[in-house]
């Protein structure tokens, strides 16, 4: 008998801050992270995909050319040979308001550096990007989880400590039944007009405590039905004013968004 999914608290909107509050700093970076702390995020996502060696790079792309500016793949590189690659350029160069010599000294973290930078005081909201068919992944999130103390009860905020999120429902089955506790996001990249049959919900809500779709499929109605099934609706990446009063009334549950300032001010205002 599988244990059900952990409940997400009620009557909560969550903003979760996108790459960390990545409107103002390099995505994914130890400042960015404590950023949205400070803005009073109730989640730091975080993207992680594997290196050549078995390590979990905290990194969106697996092409190094956007944030890393060179040529070659996250999954072809050794942890050691990330860490020599600075998001810094890259940011000032797409932000020349916002852009200071001193974030080219920023590097790309592993999952433990987060772990142990911010410990117990703070929430994680963490994506598997593709995990190896063959699991492995999974294995060294959970580890990495407990190893820095962050699996028990130690959320901020009244808040699961950790939520884990993918693309991959294998994934996630296979986490559901490591650690049945830990809540899982299911993700899905709708285009327009997120839909999903009776079958898939049914099947959700054996593994998973929500979903997460992008802003643009969102509709009221979709919404109430995958809420209909005791799933939460979490949507990304929403930085205007104006979407997140609009998720909100819709009904989502979250948001992730590069600033959490705005989201956190929105949803208290609501
Ligand atoms: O993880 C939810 C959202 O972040 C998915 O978009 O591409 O930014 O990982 P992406
Ligand atoms: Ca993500």
């Amino acid at each position: 008998q599988q244990e059900k999914p952990a409940a997400l608290p009620e009557d909560r909107f969550l903003t979760i801050a996108h790459r960390g509050a990545s409107a103002y700093l390099p995505e994914h970076t130890l400042p960015a992270y404590a950023l949205a702390v400070e803005m009073g995020a109730d989640y730091i996502e975080l993207d992680l995909r594997m290196t050549k060696d078995g390590r979990l790079a905290v990194i969106h792309d697996n092409d190094l050319e956007r944030i890393g500016g060179t040529r070659g793949q996250v999954s072809d590189k050794t942890m050691d040979e990330l860490r020599n690659l600075s998001p810094g350029p890259a940011f000032n160069e797409e932000n020349p308001e916002l852009a200071q010599t001193s974030y080219e000294q920023l590097s790309i973290p592993e999952l433990r550096d987060v772990l142990i930078r911010f410990g117990t005081a703070v929430n994680y909201y963490i994506e598997l990007k593709a995990p190896p068919e063959g699991g492995g992944m999974e294995e060294a999130v959970i580890g990495e989880l407990e190893r820095y103390g962050i699996t028990e009860k130690s959320g901020q905020h009244d808040l699961p400590p950790v939520i884990l999120q993918s693309f991959s429902e294998k994934s996630l089955v296979r986490l559901h039944k490591m650690r049945p506790e830990i809540p899982l996001i299911q993700l899905y990249s709708f285009k327009e007009n997120a839909d999903l049959s009776t079958e898939d919900l049914k099947y959700l809500q054996s593994y998973a405590s929500g979903i997460g779709i992008p802003a643009a499929s969102a509709h009221a109605g979709f919404i109430e039905k995958v809420e209909g099934w005791e799933l939460d609706v979490h949507v990304f990446t929403v930085n205007e004013e104006q979407d997140i009063l609009r998720l909100i009334r819709m009904g989502a549950d979250g948001v992730f968004t590069d600033r959490p300032d705005v989201a956190g001010r929105i949803s208290s205002s609501e």
